[in-house]
């Protein structure tokens, strides 16, 4: 038997998807730029290492060897140069692939992307050859094939490549993956616990809610995965951002950015540098956030992190400010105690008990750090 691998905080990176869907701009071009702005723009300096392609990379028809193979349009350097490209940025690289008989786009046309069930083996071995780090495996097309049978299958195919290859679970929650997927046999580093993201606030805030509750089944490596980022995509406010990136973050959630880096706003970028609030979602203590309070539409979740303080997250889901006062009891601090309390958003800082007495903008979210004095 292998040792076990080390806990990982949750993935940070990029993926496609969320920006560009299957349009024709998503390519080579476009995934190269992204890799560069990850320099460029402090992406990596801030701890976002994958750079993830997702549905629509490889070709209609497998090869006479049945060997998947990109499409050359998207893609006529290859997997694997591409691969190179990102290693040579110091960054990681993911694909997709989906645990059915094919992919799940496109939805019209009566033909699909190859798909990797029962074909585990070959498609483990051909990643592994292009020196993928990182595999997001979809759901679309089971066959109504048992769904740990299925993800366990390709999770076995990954480790007997000998390559270690992230493996992010796209199974959307629906059979309870929380309760099996963190575990051996299957052992993914995170299962999707949700249907897909749009980027509104009512998708955000439904995601949110179906993965506050599941806080007790993450565990270190092991993360409950809300769906993608779409802060920058334009469909929220950056009020509305802002909660989503806080709230993600409580929830230890991976964070891979859905934008495309090439022409983000500063405003949007300014979000998803928060280096304070990246480090509550990366603490090394490795909990998820505990929702405490969830009453009229105000959402009080409390992160217990490694060096003995507490991230609080008081979020604001109605369509009217609310003034709102967290009780120090309530975040779990002793009371009586003196607290250091760091806004994470204003990046400052004020002594007092514990308590938090606070005006919260309409879908607006407050962060702080609590720490003893
Ligand atoms: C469904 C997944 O949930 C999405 O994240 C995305 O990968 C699409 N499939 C791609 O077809």
């Amino acid at each position: 038997a292998s040792a076990a691998p080390t806990p990982t905080p949750p993935q940070m990176g990029f993926n496609n998807w969320n920006s560009t869907h299957c349009r024709d701009e998503f390519n080579e071009a476009m995934i190269r730029g992204i890799a560069d702005k990850f320099i460029s723009l402090g992406l990596r300096d801030a701890g976002y290492r994958y750079v993830n392609i997702d549905d629509c990379w490889a070709n209609w028809q497998r090869d006479k060897d049945g060997n998947l193979q990109p499409n050359p349009k998207r893609f006529p350097g290859g997997i694997k140069a591409l691969a190179a490209y990102i290693h040579q940025h110091g960054l990681k690289f993911g694909l997709y692939s989906s645990a059915g008989t094919s992919t799940c786009e496109p939805l019209q046309e009566n033909r699909g992307f190859p798909g990797g069930l029962n074909h585990e083996k070959q498609d483990a071995a051909t990643f592994a050859s292009w020196d993928v780090d990182y595999l997001k495996y979809d759901n679309c097309n089971n066959q109504k094939v048992d769904a740990k049978q299925r993800y366990t299958a390709m999770a076995e195919a990954l480790r007997s490549t000998g390559r270690p290859i992230f493996y992010s679970m796209c199974e959307w929650g629906e059979n309870k993956p929380w309760l099996w997927g963190g575990k051996p046999p299957v052992d993914a580093g995170s299962w999707r616990t949700t249907g897909d993201i749009s980027d509104t606030y009512a998708s955000m805030l439904k995601n949110f809610k179906e993965n506050v509750v599941l806080d007790q089944y993450a565990t270190p490596g092991h993360w409950n995965d809300p769906d993608m980022l779409e802060v920058g995509n334009g469909g929220m406010t950056d009020v509305e951002y802002r909660s989503h990136f806080s709230l993600w973050s409580i929830m230890a959630a991976p964070l891979l950015i859905g934008t495309d880096l090439r022409t983000i706003k500063p405003d949007a970028l300014q979000i998803l540098l928060n280096k304070e609030v990246i480090a509550v979602d990366q603490d090394p203590l490795g909990v998820q956030g505990k929702q405490v309070r969830d009453a009229d539409g105000i959402h009080v979740i409390v992160k217990p992190l490694k060096d003995g303080s507490r991230a609080v997250v008081v979020f604001n889901e109605t369509d009217t400010p609310h003034d709102v006062t967290v009780s120090a009891a309530e975040i779990g601090l002793k009371t009586g105690g003196s607290y250091n309390v760091r806004d994470l958003w204003a990046h400052n800082e004020v002594k007092g008990d514990g308590t938090l007495k606070l005006q919260l903008p309409v879908h607006a979210t407050a962060m702080y750090r609590i720490s003893r004095i």
